[in-house]
């Protein structure tokens, strides 16, 4: 067979015949490596793949035809797409309601995060559902069949079930033929950066491998109808190739993070054909595996049952869910010639925005003292909404005055001093009221809209000064 050599970049994946010291792709030096690949026609193996699950094919075969259609002419897709429901709530609502059965979802994290605990709990779950028990097919190439049995045993006792099956592979070929027996309707795949193609000699989590594994893996869930689940490790290094070399391809993108010493973990949603991004999920990682967080809010507010200074609560959206949080800062006489201005969790550009306008409008001096600002929980922050409550919290470090425990801020600031308007004002005061909060500081337009909340005693502000009043 012939054989074709060429060189890939292992950061940005781009291809040359020739070796080049720097990747004309993305300016790297020393990251082109060779490739050999067997010359394969592509659209052979895919109409091979056809052939074996006998999908039909259109007629003309060869000649070309084209077709297009007037836009108000021809029928519109009103059914909407059938869902397996996954039986861990926190996980359908980051799929959009749902598995959809010939999806292609990704999921990336950091190594050692839950990614494989996750998806085998979704596994078991599915295979063991009471009313429509799933066929599963769990293929790592991390971990023997033993180790995957013990940390099911971990998750749930018994194991006994005749629609989970599990094999230790790498393969991509042999998990096909493995397919072909089994025809499990959901295939999980652990991880991207292991399996390896015999087509392409290059090694296992290089470019072209990872890319090579996913167009079939994407190939699969399409001809076969066959879910396909795919564990994505994230790496700082460029010679393994990250979910983000695939992300284009996948249907559905998620992030599995959280916090160094934290228990718990946030699944987002980063892309979705089937569904809404900026969807959030949490979880806490508990020795009997993942468990679901119905109330996160309660893992981000204080743990104080007093007030103090330089805390104030925010209320903010993830996806189509609030959250209320707890922003702390901590003002303190500066010992350096420039004080520091250190953010966790939130931009620091925006906090330095912030804290100008307060100097400005507040008549506050922040001048020689240092400003720490942390977000409770080692959540991240990124919406205009948090910042009168960061404005707040700043503001009452500074004045070492704590403010009433059951307060809470929605607004956006301007740098003019305004309190801006923010969107779904009503769902976060609903959560608010829930969680037992008695007052909600919020800015003066949206106040026909927040007072179509009952139960919360409303203060409206219009600009930031307008809160030395109130505060003090
Ligand atoms: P894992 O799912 O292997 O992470 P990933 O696939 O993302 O690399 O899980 C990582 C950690 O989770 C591991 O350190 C052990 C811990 N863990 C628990 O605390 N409880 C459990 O029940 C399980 C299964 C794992
Ligand atoms: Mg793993």
């Amino acid at each position: 067979m012939k054989r074709k050599t060429h060189y890939t970049c292992q950061s940005c994946g781009f291809q040359t015949a020739r070796w080049l010291g720097r990747c004309s792709g993305c300016g790297q030096w020393n990251t082109l490596v060779e490739e050999r690949s067997q010359e394969v026609d592509a659209r052979g193996s895919l109409a091979e793949l056809r052939e074996d699950f006998r999908v039909e094919r259109s007629k003309e075969k060869g000649s070309e035809t084209l077709r297009w259609e007037r836009l108000d002419e021809g029928k519109e897709n009103t059914k909407s797409e059938p869902r397996i429901s996954t039986g861990i709530s926190e996980l359908d609502r980051v799929l959009g309601g749902g598995l959809v059965p010939d999806s292609f979802v990704l999921l990336g994290g950091d190594p050692g995060i839950g990614k494989s605990t996750l998806f085998l709990q979704l596994a078991l779950s599915l295979s063991f559902s009471r009313d429509q028990p799933i066929k599963i097919l769990y293929v790592s190439g991390e971990e023997s069949t033993e180790q995957i049995r013990s940390r099911a045993k971990r998750i749930r006792t018994d194991l006994n079930s005749e629609h989970f099956f599990l094999a230790g592979e790498t393969r991509i070929e042999k998990v096909f033929s493995m397919i072909k027996e089994i025809r499990p309707q959901v295939l999980v795949m652990d991880s991207l950066q292991t399996f390896t193609s015999g087509t392409l000699e290059s090694a296992p989590g290089s470019i072209s491998q990872v890319r090579e594994v996913s167009a079939r893996l994407m190939t699969l869930a399409k001809t076969a109808h066959i879910a396909v689940l795919l564990v994505g490790h994230v790496n700082k290094e460029g010679s393994i190739a990250g979910p983000k070399v695939v992300e284009h391809l996948v249907d559905t993108v998620l992030y599995f993070e959280g916090d160094g010493g934290q228990n718990y973990r946030l699944l987002r949603t980063v892309k979705n054909r089937f569904g809404s991004t900026r969807e959030l999920g949490v979880f806490e990682m508990q020795s009997d595996g993942l468990q679901e967080v119905k109330n996160p809010s309660s893992l981000f507010l204080n743990e104080h049952h007093r007030s103090v200074s330089g805390t104030a609560i925010a209320a903010t959206m993830e996806g189509t869910r609030p959250l209320l949080i707890e922003l702390q800062a901590l003002v303190s006489t500066s010992p350096l010639a420039i004080p520091r201005r250190t953010s966790v969790g939130m931009d620091s550009n925006r906090i330095a925005l912030i804290a100008a306008i307060l100097e400005r409008h507040m008549k506050t001096s922040l001048a020689q003292k240092d400003l720490f600002f942390n977000v409770a929980g080692g959540f991240r922050l990124n919406e205009p909404a948090c910042d009168l409550a960061a404005a707040v919290s700043i503001w009452s470090s500074l004045r070492d005055h704590p403010l009433p425990l059951d307060w809470v801020f929605i607004g956006e600031l301007g740098l003019t001093g305004e309190v801006r308007r923010v969107s779904l004002v009503e769902a976060r005061l609903e959560e608010a009221k829930k969680l037992g909060f008695q007052t909600a500081v919020v800015s003066r337009g949206m106040m026909d809209r927040c007072k179509q909340i009952k139960g919360i005693r409303l203060i409206a502000v219009s600009e930031i000064s307008d809160l030395a009043g109130i505060l003090s």
